[in-house]
């Protein structure tokens, strides 16, 4: 097969969602379609804890995140599946956003009984900012939820998207009945059971026990307003990231999973071509070329050794090719590769645009890294900085000290670990996260690696807001509007609250505030 036609099967797509939202549920299915495992309940027992197999470094082991599985891939009907991990919880971090740059589509599962959780709407704006085009399932139909059409509303008010429902349920909880699916003009009863029964259209009046049901008129009713809505199903708009398709089921039943997986697959998109140095990059193009996304250090403490995560964007990649590191125009030949499947790293041999390797790092790489076969320097386009949310002022125990402090502080703060920042008036150190797994794992770090002890001081979730002027009157700062700078001598202000900073707002008008999430 050709470089073309192996690009052409990728589909690679991460999945987000607010924690307990049923990922690993629904994970757990498709995986089950490529036959990568063989029964549920084996990706991760979060509370069994079966998949404690990761041997990396030992914060990872104390958390049972697995590693191994961030990115996951099968053969379904042809084509070739990457699914990216987005980890949730405390274990949500700056590389939980950065995975995002490398996928070419995602699905959004909404707990239909809650409707849009803060960590959806939180990846959701990363994925918006990026034009990433999003499926949303909407999950828990098995239990009363939310009205189907308030949760369309949600999604398109809070989330400034439009959607099409792509089926449309029938009673939910213990009086669902089924879904009827729009885009083949079918019903799919719920029998309680894996067993989906289609029942075309046509033959639905010959199932009058059904068709009578409370439930089954108020769902015709409701599908004959989405058709007069009239609203044309505009697959265009979905590659755009405007509009999002919606699909109703239950992840644990299972059901209509199997078909949303289909529809999904059928419409999610192949590798594009991205842009680099100015010119857009074809996947097909015979020169292997990807970037790294992230870079996981320290998994084996006795030779800290770190692995970098890249997505090939082009050609063909094979184990032993010489690449060049366009940043610093170095040659470099890879000769440890691993992929990344359900439970196991193995070695691997060969990949094509739409693909996730893992390259072994002798401490050379940055997280943004382009790396080009052959000796072009063309870089993809730079990783875009997401704001934090957490702040900690960050102090050395010992002061002695001081040095290996400061050293271990540049070192992580260039590889992406954290995001630092420095107070204008005590010129203290600030880092800044996403998650607190980042704090967890720069604290562990210092220690193993640069010897050092620190100490935090928490200054609470901050809302940040980067100011576009170089001029600033730091008097008109204070504790709820913090004045910091950033690595690159930009000034932002951390705001206490919603409320300071609406109140910052009035009160200065002139000076504007930048949201990062809308300006990338
Ligand atoms: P996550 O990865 O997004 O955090 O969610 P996960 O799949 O672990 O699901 C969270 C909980 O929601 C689990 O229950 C799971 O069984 C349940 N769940 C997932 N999909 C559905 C669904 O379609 N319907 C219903 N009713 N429940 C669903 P748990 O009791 O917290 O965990 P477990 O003991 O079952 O693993």
């Amino acid at each position: 097969m050709n470089i073309k036609e192996e690009m052409q099967k990728r589909r690679t797509f991460a999945i987000i969602s607010h924690p307990d939202a049923g990922k690993t549920t629904l994970t757990e299915k498709f995986l089950l379609y490529g036959n990568l495992i063989r029964n549920a309940g084996t990706v991760k027992g979060k509370k069994s804890g079966k998949f404690a197999t990761s041997d990396w470094m030992d914060i990872e082991k104390q958390r049972g995140i697995s590693v191994t599985s961030s990115v996951m891939n099968f053969e379904y009907e042809g084509l070739h599946v990457n699914i990216l991990d987005t980890p949730g919880h405390e274990d949500f971090s700056e590389d939980t956003y950065r995975t995002l740059t490398a996928v070419d589509s995602v699905i959004m599962i909404i707990d239909g009984t809650k409707g849009i959780e803060a960590q959806t709407l939180k990846l959701f704006k990363v994925c918006k900012m990026r034009g990433i085009p999003i499926f949303t399932f909407i999950n828990k139909l098995d239990r009363e939820g939310k009205d189907p059409f308030d949760l369309l509303k949600e999604i398109e008010d809070e989330l400034d998207i439009q959607t099409y429902a792509m089926n449309w349920p029938v009673g939910m909880g213990k009086r669902f009945k089924g879904i009827f699916d729009r885009e083949r003009d079918q019903f799919i009863r719920f029998t309680g059971n894996e067993l989906e029964e289609a029942i075309a259209k046509e033959e639905l009046q010959q199932q009058q026990d059904l068709i009578q049901t409370e439930e089954f008129q108020a769902a015709a009713e409701e599908i004959e307003l989405l058709n007069e809505a009239g609203e044309a199903f505009d697959i265009e708009a979905v590659q755009q990231g405007e509009l999002t398709p919606v699909y109703f089921g239950s992840a644990l039943a299972p059901f209509g999973v199997e078909t949303f997986f289909q529809s999904f697959i059928a419409m999610a998109p192949q590798p594009f071509p991205r842009k680099a140095s100015g010119e857009l990059i074809a996947p097909e193009q015979e020169a292997f070329s990807g970037f790294i996304f992230k870079i996981q250090a320290n998994m084996n403490p006795a030779h800290r050794d770190r692995v970098a995560f890249v997505r090939v964007c082009s050609g063909k990649f094979e184990r032993g090719m010489k690449v060049t590191l366009a940043r610093t125009g170095k040659n470099i030949k890879i000769a440890q590769t691993q992929q990344f499947i359900a439970s196991s790293r193995e070695t691997l041999e060969e990949a094509y645009a739409g693909d996730i390797i893992g390259i072994y790092d002798p401490n050379v790489y940055r997280i943004g890294d382009t790396l080009v076969q052959g000796s072009d320097t063309y870089e993809y386009e730079e990783l875009p900085q997401f704001p934090p949310e957490l702040f900690k002022k960050v102090t050395v125990k010992n002061v002695m000290k001081s040095k290996q402090f400061r050293k271990g502080i540049e070192q992580l703060v260039q590889e992406g670990a954290i995001q630092l920042f420095r107070s204008l008036r005590s010129d203290e150190y600030i880092i800044g996260a996403v998650g607190q797994l980042q704090y967890d794992v720069f604290e562990y770090r210092m220690n193993n690696e640069y010897n050092v002890e620190i100490v935090f001081e928490s200054i609470g979730e901050r809302i940040p807001r980067w100011l576009k002027t170089e001029q600033v009157d730091k008097k008109l700062f204070d504790e709820r509007s913090l004045l910091v700078k950033d690595r690159e001598d930009n000034f932002l202000a951390l705001f206490k609250n919603d409320f300071s900073l609406r109140w910052f707002q009035d009160k200065h008008p002139s000076i504007e505030l930048i949201d990062l999430f809308e300006v990338n």
